[in-house]
Order: structure tokens, then sequence, then C-alpha cells
């Protein structure tokens, strides 16, 4: 694993970054440390000081000069650009007006159509020439589980994490890529963003599972800063009373761009024939359901920028991608219009009625998910010019009429998404968005259950551990009944855990070993109307596996190891199998993991079989 930020036990090394960030602050501005004065004047920062007497000042002078080395410009850049975005925000001033919105172009694909393959197999062609980027640097507030996102199981069923799943996908899809390119030695790169709430958990999970089985190098780590929480419109910072110290904030996931510059990643990536960088977030177990489509869509229609989106409903709390053209006609962009901005800015061109739905029932506009797939030919481009600076928001909650007092401390932002305001200087740059399904694509796993409940009630999307889990057998019990097999997907009962519902019905893990398309998936199954799966059954499917036969009623699980293959020629499984027995959410003696989905696993009997004999194994039980 290549970690461009050390770990903790590598002091010198971090002494050393720290060291040669603040000589190349000092060197930007011919000054030589943080000083008092500098605090006092140019910064406007002497609260701080007066608050902090003795060893506590040259702690917070200590802490000064190293945030000033790592926002690019220094602390006296962070509190010029947070008065002028605090000014504007005091104003109310409207980011996009003057601008006229459009839908921009795309395709929307449907899975399981001649579309959807065809784009797949274009994808599939591209995917070894691939860099992933997961940014897994957020706190996970609204979630509260005290590990990281990523370390959670995606379903309970192969307790597999998300970053293992993750990995698995890209090591899947590399495989592909070896057998069609004949390249045996061909990787497809990992980078992941993390910050201080994330870095040491992410690189002790890596290192505690041996990357997952990723190669020495495959994965960069990249560590996001923290900026100063401000507390007025003079962009003030907050000081914590105990220590002195200045209080910090995450900056957002705009910081992914400054990083990769930063660390020189795009070039190393180029040099391994990188064509295209795409960009996930830490809790989104249908992500690699689509992206091979994806990236066939970016490369067909030569997307510089495409963002994978889904069908939105208005006023959904997801933002729409949107072709924003000034008025002149001299300037255009297509960029996430957030969902609070985009129906005023509908009601003051397009529509008096605002956010409302067209004759299909949703937005015009797709929804943003915030997966993101760039060329990396124009990106390395973009990125050499700005140093990947993403345009900066601050969005402070004010305790008075006249906007001069914060409810609680902000901090300036930036979003990756808003990539494509860096693309202003260029006009041919071709900025899209691929459309799919929400069942194939996107379900995160962000609040805990008690909002969950709540967020479920509001937009229609709990967004839980368990609804990210059930949203898992939702897609594999979809693509298998599309494929012709018989297993239940509508009028589907639901049981309640935690006041969430979970429905009643096959669960099925398809894991990226057993198939990367829904192509692949469909070949699985040469005789798919002599496969059944009961509502009672669970199913997992992990390798090299061909299911011709089958009648399931209970838990069955396959592995075919790599070099293995199953075939499944005819079997009858009939067994207890498993259920989910309910916990209490404030049972500390139950693993957090499971507590925060309100169930765990009982394994009553299952049928499991396990192939590590190279070559093909029948299996023929009926
Ligand atoms: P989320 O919207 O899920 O926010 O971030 P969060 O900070 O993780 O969770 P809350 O708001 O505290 O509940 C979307 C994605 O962006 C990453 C997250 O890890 C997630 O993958 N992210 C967010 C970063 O990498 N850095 C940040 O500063 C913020």
């Amino acid at each position: 694993m290549q970690n461009s930020n050390r770990e903790d036990d590598d002091a010198e090394g971090d002494k050393e970054i720290l060291e040669e960030q603040q000589a190349a602050a000092a060197e930007e501005r011919e000054w030589a440390g943080m000083d008092e004065a500098y605090v006092r004047g140019e910064l406007g920062q002497g609260h701080l000081l007066d608050a902090a007497p003795g060893a506590k000042r040259q702690a917070l002078l200590e802490q000064l000069t190293a945030l000033d080395g790592q926002y690019p410009g220094g602390l006296a850049a962070y509190v010029a650009n947070a008065k002028e975005l605090l000014e504007r925000s005091r104003e109310g001033a409207n980011p996009y007006d003057g601008f006229k919105p459009a839908v921009p172009q795309g395709e929307r694909l449907q899975a399981n159509t001649s579309q959807f393959d065809e784009s797949e197999a274009i994808g599939m062609e591209e995917v070894g020439f691939t860099g992933f980027v997961l940014v897994a640097g957020g706190l996970g507030e609204r979630l509260g589980y005290h590990g990281i996102k990523v370390a959670l199981p995606n379903e309970i069923l192969t307790e597999r994490c998300f970053l293992e799943n993750y990995c698995n996908s890209i090591l899947a899809l590399q495989a592909r890529a070896r057998e069609s390119t004949g390249d045996a030695g061909l990787i497809v790169p990992l980078a992941i963003m993390t910050s201080g709430d994330t870095h040491d958990k992410t690189v002790e999970l890596l290192n505690k599972h041996a990357n997952f089985g990723m190669a020495d190098g495959q994965i960069t780590i990249m560590k996001q800063e923290k900026v100063p929480a401000i507390v007025d419109n003079e962009g003030r910072f907050a000081q914590d009373p105990d220590t002195g110290l200045v209080e910090t904030k995450p900056h957002g996931h705009g910081d992914v761009h400054s990083l990769i510059h930063g660390t020189g990643l795009l070039e190393r990536w180029k040099d391994m024939g990188v064509k295209w960088v795409v960009f996930f977030q830490d809790t989104n177990g249908l992500v690699f359901r689509a992206l091979v489509a994806a990236i066939g869509v970016s490369a067909a229609r030569d997307f510089d920028v495409n963002s994978l989106t889904v069908p939105r409903r208005p006023g959904e709390a997801v933002g729409g991608i949107c072709q924003l053209d000034s008025e002149d006609g001299s300037k255009s962009l297509t960029i996430n219009v957030e969902y609070n901005q985009l129906d005023p800015l509908l009601r003051a061109t397009l529509n008096p009625d605002g956010d409302v739905p067209d004759e299909s029932g949703f937005s015009p506009f797709p929804g943003n998910i915030n997966v993101l797939i760039f060329k990396l030919e124009g990106y390395h481009k973009v990125l050499a010019k700005t140093k990947g600076a993403i345009p900066e928001f601050v969005n402070p909650k004010y305790a008075d009429e006249a906007k001069t007092k914060f409810k609680k401390p902000t901090r300036l932002e930036c979003m990756m998404q808003d990539y494509p305001k860096l693309l202003t200087d260029d006009p041919d740059a071709k900025v899209g968005f691929t459309q799919m399904e929400r069942f194939m694509c996107f379900s995160a796993v962000k609040n805990n259950p008690a909002d969950a409940v709540g967020k479920l009630k509001g937009s229609g999307f709990a967004e839980s551990a368990s609804s990210g889990e059930n949203d898992i057998y939702h897609n594999n019990r979809l693509l298998l009944s599309m494929t012709g097999v018989n297993v239940k997907t509508t009028n589907l009962d639901n049981e309640s855990f935690l006041g969430l519902p979970v429905p009643v019905a096959a669960k099925v893990v398809l894991t990226p070993a057993f198939g990367v398309t829904v192509k692949e998936i469909r070949d699985r199954f040469p005789s798919p109307d002599k496969v059944s799966i009961s509502e009672r059954s669970s199913l997992v499917l992990d390798g090299d596996i061909v299911v011709e036969s089958l009648d399931l009623d209970g838990d069955l699980r396959i592995t075919a190891a790599p070099g293995a293959k199953v075939v499944v020629k005819n079997l009858t499984v009939k067994n207890q199998g498993v259920e989910w027995v309910p916990v209490d959410f404030d049972d500390q003696s139950v693993d957090e993991a499971m507590r925060i989905r309100g169930y765990v696993k009982k394994e009553n009997e299952s049928l499991v079989i396990n192939q590590s004999d190279p070559g093909e194994t029948v299996v023929d039980r009926p």
C-alpha cells in the first residue's frame, strides 16, 4: 500500500511532511514564521492570542503555522475567502443569477435492455484503464456509528464490509481486463481520501486484511486536513477555551482534487495507462453494478465529465444536474445545483411553479448521487492549471436577522461535484450525465435508525444500515427476476426492525467474482425457468458458478475459488435456513454494526459448497 501521509507510528515522517508544508507556505509569503504581529495584523486573529497565555500561546502558534501550511495560499487566503463568501451569503446573493437552466446532454439507461448491454460492452473494454477514487474522509455524524463507515458490513449474510466489496469489485474488473487484454500484470488502481477522523482506522482495516487482496502499491491513501471554524463575518476563528487552540472542521470532499494534484497521483496513473478516473462515496453498495455501463457512456460520448444520476423526484433533497447558460450566451456550465437552489432558479427562469415533474413523473433534471467519471487527459490538464482548488462556499446558520451572528461556528467547504466550475475557460469540455434506475446504482448508509424513520416518511428514503443492506438483496432479486429466475420481487410483506421496514423476501448476494455486469449475471443462468428461490431463502453465489437448475427453500452458499468452477446441474435445497432476530438498539452486548440494523443473523441450517479444486465441479443432487 502506498501511503502519502504516513501512519502515526511513523512520527518522523509526519514531522518531515509538516515541515515541508510549513516551509512552502512561508516561502510563498516570503516570511519565515508565524509570529504574533502577523496573527494580530494580517490574519485579524488577535482574540486567539489574548485568550491563550503562556504555554498555550506557543501551542496555538504552532497549530496556526501548521494550518497555514495546509491551505493553498495560507491562512491569510482562507480569511480573505471567508470574508468575501460570508459577505455574499449575508447579501443573499444568488450564484446562478443571470443563468438559465436546461437539461444537459446525457443518456438514460434501463437495466437489462440492449442499450444497457451495449454500454456495458463498451465499458468492459475500458475498465482496465480506469482508476478509482473513494472519498472516505466524512465523519458520518448522522449515522453515529463509532467506527468508520467503510468498515460496516454491506450486508450481514457474508458480513463483507463496504471497503472489501469495493476492493473485490475492482479486483474482479481487473481480472476481466487482464483476460481481455492478455496483460497479466495489468493493475486497476484505487485511491482513498481519508481525514483525521478516518485515516488511522482505514489504514488499520487495510493492514488487518492485507489490503483485501490488492497488490502492494495498488492503493494510494491521501489524507485531507481540516480548516479553522469561523465565528463571525470578519472571519475570526473559533477557539477551544480549555486548550486555547483553534477549532477545526472538515473542508468537504472537494479536497480530493487538490490532493490528487498535490500527491502527483494522476502522473502515476497516466504512466500506468489509466484513461478514466471514477469517484465514488463510502457507503454506496450498488455503485459497481452501474459503473461499467456508465464508463461505457463516457467512452461512447467522449465525456470529459460524466455524472451518474438517478431519476429525481421534485422536492427530493438531491441536487439536479443542470446546464446553465448565461443570458448573453457567452458562458455555459453543466453542474449540480443543490435542491434548495434549484426551485428558486426554476421559478425565476423556466417555470413559475418551480421544481415540478415532467410527463415521466420525475424532474427533468437528473438527480446527483456524487458518482463522477472523468476523462484523465482533460482532468490532468485542468489540475495542472488550477491545482485542483475547487471554488468554496459557506453555509452559516444565522442567529439574528441582521445576519451578524451564527448559531454555531461555520467554515468554508468545497464539494467534489463542483469540479466543472474549473472548466469555464474550456468551452469544448463535454460534461454530461448517465441516468440509471435507483435500484441499479444508489443506496447510501447515512442515518441512524431513529432519524431514518423520519427520513423515510419525508423523502421516502431511510438511508440506514438496514435499508442499505436490503437494497443489495433487492437489486440482486430484480436482476435474477429480469433474467427469468422464479423469485418474488413485488407485493412483498414487510417486517419492522427499529421502526424501519425490511421486506420478507429472498436475500440474495451475487459477489463481484460471480458477475460484474448484468450480462455476466444473466449468462450464469442458462435455463432460468429451472431456477426458483423461495421468499424465506438466502443465497450467496461467489466465484465462477453456473446455475442450471435449482430449487431453493432455505440457505445456500456456493463459493468457487479462483481457478475453480462450479456447475449446479440440478440441486434441491430445503433446510431451516437463516433468520433475522430483533435486537435492541441500546443493547451494548451486541456488535454496533448489527445494532444499528435492529437485527442479527441466526444461522439455523445451511448448505455450504466451497470448491477450491481447479477445474469444473458438477453438483447434481436433485
Ligand atoms: P456525506 O454526505 O455522507 O457526509 O459525505 P459525512 O461527512 O460522511 O457524514 P455526516 O454528514 O457527518 O453524517 C459524502 C461522501 O464524502 C465523503 C464521505 O466520506 C462520503 O463518502 N467526505 C465528506 C469526505 O471524504 N470528506 C469530507 O470532508 C466530507
